[in-house]
């Protein structure tokens, strides 16, 4: 629909330009996203940003102006302290914006901007929701439309403004292109480069940069929303997770690494598991078969040319890929040996979950950003369980799976509870 009828900034937007331009987009971020440098630099801006560590300078400055958000460990534990009900989910929102923003353009936004920029960024989706509704939205949906692009418009002003500071710092030495500390560096880089995907196309950066950044930050924060939720209903599984993390990482308040992630197993399988019942985009995949496709189940063709969604939730939830799918069993994902597994399924039942796994969906148009998403959902996990015990307000029956393109759990309040010698 947007390719047809227009996208709020470009059309060549990652998620809708066609091949070989979307592959060698694809191939510029790819380091960026997947390497080890980055997995440090989530684990970096993760701790910064939750408090535990001295903020860079842009941080630093923003403070001293008054415009810097609270840390957040000092936020979080006001609120246990006062024993405040909050949406766990409202708030993970606000912190993965602030995580993405970083990421983006190494700077932490002010926090009136994260809730402008939030606000915007869920209207844009309602928007486009509400666009794909219209057979011929700029005949029938054009104040949709309109909308959509003038909160494009506001992005490209946005990136010119980021574009025209960091050009400034490479001026003064204060910053160099490379290595690329964040994906606008990665851009801009390429935007200059002649022959590069992005060449001379200032709009196509500002629509990408946009993209990862609503592709990047409430599904984030949905899945840990959802983990928390979950260990609500099971205090056996939390008490499990809360020994692996005692056990497996240095003192509270200690940078994380990936050595440290790398150690956590259980960690792992408890959000895999929380993917699998809860995946923050449950509507999946959209294609277009380029070539005809037989099913497997009874020999019958969907012929090329026709537009398939693949939802993945019902597929996570299928009992003949997931045995009692309903239950939450974060032991699926380890070998029946590992701890917290207690001899629970075979190798085949563990090879079946692997297969009907696809939170992130596959092929060349899965998720870019699904290292970076474990890495800080991991690391944001293991520090609030680390500190806090989670108490849900009300029942387990009224938290509602609300999706309006990502899932989120509408309805879940919790008090916080610091634990014992933390
Ligand atoms: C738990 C967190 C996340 C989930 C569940 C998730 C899920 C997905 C899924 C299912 C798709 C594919 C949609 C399709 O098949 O058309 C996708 C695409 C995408 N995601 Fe994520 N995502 C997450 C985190 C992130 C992060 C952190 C970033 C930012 C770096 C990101 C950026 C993107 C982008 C840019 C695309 C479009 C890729 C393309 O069209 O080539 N996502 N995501």
């Amino acid at each position: 629909m947007l390719r047809h009828f227009g996208t709020p900034i470009s059309d060549e937007m990652l998620f809708v330009v066609p091949d070989p331009r979307h592959a060698s987009a694809r191939r510029l971020m790819h380091p960026f996203l997947s390497g080890l440098p980055t997995t440090e630099t989530v684990l970096r801006v993760v701790h910064a940003e939750l408090g535990g560590g001295a903020p860079d300078a842009a941080t630093a400055a923003a403070a001293a102006d008054g415009s810097a958000p609270t840390r957040w460990l000092d936020r979080l534990d006001a609120l246990a302290a006062a024993g405040t009900p909050v949406d766990v989910d409202d708030l993970m929102t606000e912190f993965t914006l602030g995580v993405m923003h970083h990421l983006l353009y190494s700077c932490a936004p002010g926090a009136a901007e994260v809730r402008a920029t939030a606000r915007m960024l869920l209207g844009l989706t309602a928007d486009m929701m509400a666009a794909g509704g219209h057979p011929f939205p700029n005949l029938t949906g054009r104040a949709l439309m309109a909308s959509m692009r003038s909160t494009g418009d506001h992005f490209v002003a946005y990136v010119a403004k980021m574009e025209a500071r960091r050009r400034s710092e490479y001026a003064a030495g204060t910053a160099a292109p490379t290595p690329p500390r964040d994906m606008l560096d990665v851009l801009l880089a390429d935007l200059d480069k002649p022959g590069g995907a992005y060449e001379g196309d200032r709009r196509r950066v500002a629509a990408d940069l946009l993209f990862y950044q609503l592709g990047g930050y409430d599904t984030t924060a949905h899945s840990i929303a959802w983990t928390i939720h979950a260990l609500c209903d099971h205090p056996d599984v939390e008490a499990r997770l809360v020994s692996e993390l005692e056990a497996a990482l240095p003192a509270p308040g200690t940078p994380l690494t990936s050595v440290h992630l790398a150690a956590l197993p259980y960690t792992d399988a408890v959000w895999k598991e929380s993917l699998r019942l809860f995946p923050p985009a449950p509507l999946g995949t959209v294609r277009k078969l380029d070539a005809d496709l037989r099913l497997p189940s009874d020999g019958s063709i969907i012929p090329a040319g026709t537009t398939v969604n693949l939802p993945v939730f019902p597929v996570h939830r299928n009992g003949a890929a997931y045995p009692q799918p309903a239950t939450f069993d974060p032991a699926r994902w380890l070998p029946a040996t590992a701890p917290g597994a207690g001899g629970r399924h075979s190798p085949a039942d563990r090879r079946t979950a692997r297969a009907h796994f696809m939170p992130f969906s596959s092929g060349p148009r899965a998720c870019p950003g699904q290292n970076m998403a474990a890495v800080e959902a991991k690391a944001v996990l293991a520090t609030l369980f680390r500190r806090f015990r989670f108490e849900r307000v009300g029942a387990s029956a009224e938290v509602v799976l609300d999706n309006a393109i990502s899932l989120r759990p509408s309805g879940l309040r919790v008090t916080l509870h610091r634990r014992e010698g933390t």
